[in-house]
């Protein structure tokens, strides 16, 4: 069996706002009713995980303006995910909510107490997602000038969470008593200070609310550098991946499986979710034709100018793929942003101009096209091929492909026993780590 995470990619941000089955997006992405929906969906067909993303700014890499950002809604009008979590969680029993937290936003105290207040919200169901922000533009929200180098970033936030885990462990299992004949709610000497000074961060503790029902909310971590892995191996319970065919989703989980041993854990303490957009319909030919649609669709000019604002963002706002001739060759520098993410986009691109490389397919991980039952299969062999853990789904939010997703694939998968038909625990660290 493996595990499913559907990927919240514009967050609680405008989704899919024009064209086919955007429906109400444009005027009710703001409200809470799409993501219960999504939420309870995704529940019905047995996932694992909704994964949050987000981001603090007004991105204007591309062209050097903010106009493209505004005039497509690319990350941006967005709301605060956190706020919906509970209000997910409210429709749902199962679910993990996965939410993004950035050790430049977030003051770690802050952080460690409010996923904790969110594990107590959803009865044991709460997640983070720890990035390190990919553009300037979020550093300049936050006090920074740039965006710190890549390696501080990464340093930072294994400090962030160093601070964040010992916040977690500063009541001990045992402090709680709630007598309430003497009265007595908590032992003051199993509550401690945790006195962490480091590099970046000075936190005296301890967390002045009580660990919820997982103690240690889930931990996940999405960049595939080096030291991105170490962090991941260091910290999280659960990591999201890019990889294109099995025999990297191999690599990746053997690399992890020796890290985490050098860090002193077991490989089944991290779930790694690889990233994939499945084209899927009733039939194969369906999926083709939708496949086919959206290949030509590509060479629109609102597609070519989305493609060149996600390479521009990605670079961490170092690389204005505006300023290049589209039919010039293709830049090679990489950025200092999602390095991983822009080293895949750009790969085997030197012999490419850079129109043919924005209106080719992108690489989101790995390729799924065809029926529900032939998707089913094939991400089945794919799994077996690289030897687990799950798959991350990432499509437009609209009410036609989640159902796509939930109500035709996800069957398709439960009758192959390839993904749960119920959850066996009541918290999402248990259900996430159970195979
Ligand atoms: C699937 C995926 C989701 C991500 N989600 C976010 C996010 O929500 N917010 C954010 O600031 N960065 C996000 N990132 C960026 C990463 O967390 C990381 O900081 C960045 O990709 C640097 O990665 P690298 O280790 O590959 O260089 C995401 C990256 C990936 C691949």
């Amino acid at each position: 069996m493996f595990h499913l995470g559907w990927f919240l990619g514009d967050s609680t941000g405008i989704h899919q706002w024009w064209g086919p089955w955007s429906s109400t997006n444009a005027t009710d992405w703001m409200k809470p009713d799409i993501y219960v929906d999504l939420a309870t969906s995704l529940e019905r067909g047995g996932f694992d995980l909704m994964f949050i993303e987000d981001t603090a700014m007004v991105e204007d890499t591309y062209g050097g303006s903010m106009e493209m950002s505004l005039k497509y809604g690319e990350m941006v009008p967005k709301n605060d995910p956190m706020l919906y979590m509970p209000l997910m969680a409210q429709a749902t029993k199962h679910l993990g909510l996965v939410g993004t937290v950035s050790t430049i936003q977030y003051p770690p105290y802050l952080a460690a107490r409010q996923a904790v207040s969110m594990d107590h919200v959803t009865k044991g169901r709460s997640g983070i997602n720890v990035v390190t922000s990919v553009s300037h533009r979020v550093a300049q929200n936050f006090g920074y000038d740039q965006h710190l180098a890549h390696a501080e970033r990464y340093a930072m936030a294994n400090e962030w969470m160093d601070v964040v885990s010992a916040l977690w462990e500063s009541w001990d299992p045992d402090a709680v008593l709630m007598d309430k004949t003497e009265p007595r709610f908590a032992d003051h000497t199993k509550v401690h200070t945790i006195d962490f000074e480091g590099t970046y961060f000075k936190v005296r503790g301890p967390l002045n609310t009580m660990p919820g029902p997982q103690r240690r909310p889930v931990v996940a971590q999405a960049g595939n550098s080096t030291p991105g892995r170490e962090l991941a191996a260091a910290h999280a319970d659960c990591m999201l991946a890019l990889c294109k065919n099995p025999d990297e989703m191999r690599a990746l989980r053997q690399d992890m499986d020796a890290r985490l041993i050098a860090h002193g854990r077991k490989p089944g303490d991290l779930k790694i979710l690889f990233m994939t957009i499945p084209v899927v319909a009733e039939t194969d030919e369906d999926a083709r034709e939708l496949q086919r649609r959206a290949e030509a669709a590509r060479h629109d000019q609102s597609a070519i100018d989305m493609r060149l604002w996600a390479m521009s963002y990605a670079s961490g706002g170092t690389i204005d793929y505006g300023k290049f001739d589209l039919d010039g060759p293709v830049p090679q520098e990489i950025g200092t942003g999602e390095t991983t993410t822009a080293k895949a986009w750009l790969e085997n691109s030197e012999d490419m101009t850079l129109r043919d490389l924005v209106t080719g397919p992108f690489n989101y991980g790995m390729d799924f096209v065809g029926s529900y039952d032939t998707v089913a299969e094939q991400m089945g062999e794919a799994m077996d091929a690289a030897g687990g853990d799950g798959f991350l789904i990432y499509k437009p939010v609209t009410r036609k492909h989640i159902i796509e997703i939930t109500d035709g694939l996800c069957p398709a998968l439960q009758e192959r026993g390839l993904i749960r038909t119920r959850y066996e625990h009541p918290t999402f660290r248990e259900n996430l780590l159970a195979f």
